[in-house]
């Protein structure tokens, strides 16, 4: 599916990273000729051969310290949704460029089987035309028809609320480090799926041996 925002894209600093510098120029380029022309972005499913030009917009959007965050603790030695790993891209052939990535990882949200929402990031110049929110319409609607029923995040309110977040109650639900309460988030996709959530957020348990089907061998 293709989005075309309403507002003309917004042009800000490219920052550090030559990638991003050169999805920049890319942009430039394009929009010369027809400056008032849409800025045109399509969502797909991420694949491997995304993954370098993620790392760099995420290293871009976060810097080190994305590696600290407590978020961070819940994604080490876990793996995010496959289905449900999402890039938007503007541009074709030779002049398409990633502008945005969004994953989602499997948590235990104090007891209920859930989802948490992140890293969500767009390149600087692109950002305020809608891919963010685009992006989290189209996990949220997927990881919905998956039979996922609650999602968590830790974010800006005023933001997340734009797609049906809201705060955690204080002292409802830990997480595995410190973090900012009013930050921490969620969403139900499953009406009442809150209500049963109380406690620690963490990693799905391992699968151990035992549960899987075991093979005789004579
Ligand atoms: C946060 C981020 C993903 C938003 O992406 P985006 O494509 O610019 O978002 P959208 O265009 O879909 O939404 C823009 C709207 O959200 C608002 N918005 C964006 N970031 C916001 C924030 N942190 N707090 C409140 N509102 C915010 C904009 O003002 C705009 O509002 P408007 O539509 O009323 O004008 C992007 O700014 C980004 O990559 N930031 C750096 C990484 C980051 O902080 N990720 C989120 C981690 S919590």
């Amino acid at each position: 599916m293709r989005f075309s925002p309403m507002r003309p894209a917004v042009r800000t600093s490219s920052g550090p990273d030559p990638r991003m510098a050169e999805a920049a120029d890319a942009f430039s380029r394009s929009q010369s000729p027809h400056p008032k022309d849409p800025f045109m972005f399509d969502i797909e499913i991420e694949r491997p051969e995304h993954g370098p030009a993620i790392e760099a917009l995420l290293d871009l959007s976060f810097g080190p310290g994305r590696y600290a965050k407590t978020a961070q603790r819940l994604r080490e030695g876990n793996t995010a949704i496959p289905e449900l790993c999402y890039v938007a891209h503007m541009g074709e052939g030779e002049n398409r460029h990633l502008i945005g990535s969004l994953r989602f990882w499997p948590v235990n949200i104090g007891g209920v089987p859930g989802l948490m929402l992140g890293p969500l990031a767009v390149v600087p110049m692109l950002r305020g035309q809608g891919c963010g929110i685009n992006l989290m319409r189209r996990g949220l609607a997927d990881a919905k028809a998956m039979g996922y029923r609650l999602v968590i995040l830790v974010g800006d309110e005023p933001y997340y609320v734009k797609v049906g977040f809201g705060p955690v109650p204080p002292g409802r639900l830990t997480m595995p480090g410190p973090v900012d309460p009013s930050r921490l988030l969620y969403r139900e996709l499953d009406i009442g799926a809150f209500g049963h959530a109380h406690g620690a957020i963490t990693k799905p348990a391992p699968k151990s041996p035992e549960a899987e089907p075991q093979v005789a061998v004579s």
